[in-house]
């Protein structure tokens, strides 16, 4: 196992005494070289758990409690030094907005130099030099020499978001944690950096975990899906089963909300009613059961605990639909 996350929980403290439960006991398993999808709406805290992961929580917040256990080590208990060792070395995070990555003065070249810097002080022009070449070459940009000499603008954002990827591998760390990375490019765009990080982890064998709105990000590159409703996960699944027989009725929504990008050209979208709880002041039971259309008493009034319903599957729902398939419109293939 390379990532084990048990029981993670980061609360926002914020100034007027509020405290808001972003991350609310989360737990999944990643193996070596697999792709874990996490998908979830806005606000359900799939950011924070993965800077929670690197430990990079913005202030006011904090990890109130949890295990990350990466490589056999709780990663919660390293201290600053060890951390940013591990940071880009072993483990990388790449952002949405390709635009805010770089910085606008600096040539594409000395950008990749000094991340190549941070951690091999030491290391000859050569060695740089060798690092940057294969780090470009890793997301396919050949000319590596010519992009090396431009400044970031000179680039469309699907180009820099590309090459912010190849920054993030100059290490080859084992765990790359890409957060919405298309999010703000066009469709053919988001294809080609899903191809990108594709043929990245062919090459080099590393596991990702990949977060997103969008069901047909998923459903082309994750092995396991992961899916966050108001801090928590409510099911996870092998990415078939998930998208063919979901049986948490939030997943159901979301799968008749965002369906595959097929299906997206000719159904029209059916969004979940209602909004998510505030996290500020969460209900008593199942968190969805207020928008669920087949709550039931207890769901109000007892929070349903994440359980497993086959050996790779789990759920947490009082009452799971374990009938129920995706219509043709919204299935894989
Ligand atoms: N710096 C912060 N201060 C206060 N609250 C925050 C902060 N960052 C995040 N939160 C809260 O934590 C919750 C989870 O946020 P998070 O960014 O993880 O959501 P997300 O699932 O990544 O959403 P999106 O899909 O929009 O990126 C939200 O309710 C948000 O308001
Ligand atoms: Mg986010």
């Amino acid at each position: 196992m390379l990532l084990e996350v048990k029981d993670l929980r980061t609360y926002f403290h914020m100034p007027n005494g509020t405290v808001i439960k972003a991350v609310e006991g989360v737990n999944f398993t990643l193996k070596k070289g697999k792709v874990l999808g996490i998908i979830g709406e806005s606000g359900s805290g799939k950011s924070v758990t993965s800077r929670a992961i690197m430990q990079i929580v913005d202030k006011p917040g904090r990890i109130e409690s949890g295990e990350v256990i990466f490589k056999g080590e709780n990663l919660l208990e390293k201290n600053d030094r060890e951390m940013s060792r591990i940071r880009g070395q072993q483990i990388s995070l790449i952002f949405q907005d390709p635009n805010t990555s770089f910085n606008p003065y600096m040539t594409i070249g000395a950008q990749l130099r000094q991340a190549y810097r941070v951690h091999k002080k030491k290391a000859t022009k050569q060695e740089c030099e060798d690092a940057v070449r294969d780090a470009l070459k890793l997301v396919g940009i050949n000319n590596w020499e010519e992009v090396c000499k431009c400044y970031p603008c000179q680039f469309s954002a699907g180009f820099r978001q590309r090459i912010f990827i190849g920054m993030a591998m100059i290490f080859k760390p084992d765990l790359l944690i890409a957060d919405e990375p298309t999010t703000s490019l066009g469709i053919t765009i988001q294809a080609e950096i899903i191809q990108a990080l594709n043929d990245i982890k062919e090459k080099v064998g590393n596991s990702v975990i990949i977060i997103t709105h969008d069901f047909g990000v998923v459903s082309q590159f994750a092995d396991d899906i992961f899916v966050m409703y108001a801090g928590r996960c409510v099911e996870y699944a092998p990415k078939r089963d998930l998208l063919v027989a979901p049986r948490h009725p939030y997943t159901v929504g979301l799968l008749r909300s965002v369906p595959l990008l097929e299906a997206r050209k000719t159904k029209r979208l059916k969004s979940i009613p209602g909004f998510p709880p505030d996290m500020a002041n969460p209900p008593k039971g199942c968190p969805f059961a207020i928008r669920c259309d087949h709550a039931q008493p207890k769901c109000f009034e007892e929070q349903p605990e994440l359980v497993h319903i086959s050996e790779d599957r789990l759920v947490a729902c009082h009452y799971p639909l374990m009938d129920y398939e995706t219509s043709q419109d919204t299935q894989l293939d």
